[in-house]
């Protein structure tokens, strides 16, 4: 309801949204990125999403999808979550002060406090506003902490976009044309130990940064791999800094990924769900003797920081969002429901030669797709690999989103795999959904020809377009 001031009708958001529905693709086209929205157009994604309910988004036509994207992982406990709502519209209504910023904040300490309980072994918390920046404020904390430049990633990482994140990133797509990168970072193999050892050996290493289950690809290392990371950097006084943006706050089953394997990193870089998808948020939880080195004296108690951080509307999504997850069981549910998909997709591995691996834990899990053994079939596939390696993973997103309304993303360039990050939330029947849609459509994809091989005709064709300028 729009609400009289003395500056007039306050705005009616959800009427300009509607009246303005029709122009959102031209809109951004004229005032955005149009590459995107050419790219939307091109695979049929432009339905115009108009409301987001749990794990479901409805489009413009009311026609309900199943999110396995999750806005990239953010919504943990699915779209638009009344308790975070409620937490939300808790801080308009309490006129809290925010951001004084000669000040501090409570709900920032209380979040601090819940967070650290859940990681004890760990004592500071730096709250950010994105997974990138959190990643910023580690290199920065670890070479300050440590007096040594060097940084260490894996290969297949991703720790955001930033130029210092950037730096660590395993992806050689995302820094072409950007150079040059921030110096002293160096890559060794994921899941690699004694790679790991011999890059720091050389005791140059401030910070090894790591995804305990990788996003690009969903690459789960040996049980022991974060058991080692943890033992190599001790013995060569480098941190182990856990980048769990992707992989925390439940989304494997457990509250942290790496609780799985029982190690303590120095740092655990947290973002993405942490507010429960409405509020952008990063934080880095560390060891006191860390936070010490970088804000040591009263005249550096502000040498990093970022104006929005620790806002109460972030901070107060954080806390429900914590109190959520508890209780509501969505971990249970994460780990059981999860449980439940990868064994039904390794059955599905089975009888489908197009599968090539089925892997995750809890709620991250990836499909992988590997050249086929038969003739017919492996005649398209190397040809679609020729034009564009990857593709053959939107000859099976495409079809599931526009035959079975089932919303996924292919896990990173040239890749071929499928990644599912639902919210943690999802029931029964919504596993039902997604085993009955990606069943129908992987066997459509071993049929040659079938709808599946001639989109990635028409896909080819694009891309070689595209490829083009054209
Ligand atoms: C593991 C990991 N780290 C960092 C980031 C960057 O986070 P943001 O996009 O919030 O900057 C991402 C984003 O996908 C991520 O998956």
């Amino acid at each position: 309801m729009s609400v009289q001031t003395k500056a007039g009708p306050s705005i009616n958001v959800a009427a300009l949204a509607a009246a303005r529905a029709d122009e959102r693709y031209s809109l951004h086209s004229q005032h955005l990125n149009e590459m995107w929205v050419r790219v939307l157009k091109t695979i049929g994604y432009d339905v115009g999403f108009s409301r987001g309910v749990g794990p479901y988004l409805y489009d413009r036509a009311g026609v309900r999808y199943l999110d396995l994207l999750s806005g990239w992982g953010v919504f943990a406990l699915g779209r638009n979550h009344p308790k975070v709502r409620d937490a939300l519209v808790g801080v308009l209504d309490a006129e809290l002060p925010n951001l004084v910023q000669l000040d501090v904040s409570v709900l920032a300490g209380v979040l601090a406090e819940r967070l650290l309980g859940r990681a004890p072994w760990l004592d500071k918390v730096f709250f950010a506003n994105s997974g990138a920046e959190s990643v910023e404020a580690a290199i920065k904390f670890a070479r300050a902490a440590t007096g040594r430049a060097g940084l260490l990633h894996c290969s297949h990482s991703f720790h955001g976009l930033t130029y210092g994140s950037l730096a660590v990133n395993g992806d050689a797509i995302f820094k072409k044309g950007f150079g040059p990168m921030l110096s002293d970072a160096r890559e060794v193999p994921f899941d690699d130990l004694p790679a790991l050892e011999e890059a720091l050996s050389r005791r140059d290493i401030a910070a090894f940064f790591v995804e305990p289950i990788q996003g690009k690809g969903v690459n789960i290392p040996a049980d022991d791999y974060l058991r080692g990371v943890a033992e190599l950097c001790r013995k060569y006084g480098t941190l182990f800094v856990a980048d769990e943006v992707q992989t925390g706050i439940g989304r494997t089953g457990a509250f942290l990924a790496i609780d799985h394997y029982g190690v303590e990193p120095d740092m655990v870089i947290l973002a993405k769900a942490l507010s429960g998808g409405h509020v952008p948020v990063g934080a880095v939880l560390t060891r006191k003797w860390v936070f010490d080195k970088v804000f040591d004296r009263m005249d550096r108690a502000v040498v990093h920081g970022s104006t929005f951080s620790k806002n109460d509307m972030a901070m107060a999504a954080g806390i429900a969002t914590l109190e959520v997850l508890d209780q509501e069981k969505v971990i249970e549910n994460a780990a059981a429901q999860g449980h439940r998909l990868l064994e039904s997709f390794k059955r599905m591995a089975k009888d489908f030669e197009l599968v090539a691996d089925v892997r995750g834990k809890g709620l991250m899990i990836g499909i992988e797709f590997g050249p086929p053994k038969s003739f017919k079939l492996k005649t398209a596939w190397n040809l679609l690999e020729t034009v564009n390696s990857g593709l053959f993973c939107q000859l099976v997103s495409i079809p599931l989103f526009r035959d079975h309304k089932v919303l996924t993303q292919v896990a990173g360039h040239g890749n071929h795999t499928i990644k599912l990050l639902p919210a943690l939330t999802i029931c029964d029947a919504d596993c039902d959904w997604i085993e009955s849609s990606f069943a129908a459509v992987i066997a459509d994809a071993h049929q040659a020809p079938s709808a599946v091989w001639s989109l990635g005709k028409t896909l080819a064709e694009h891309a070689i377009k595209a490829r083009l300028g054209a």
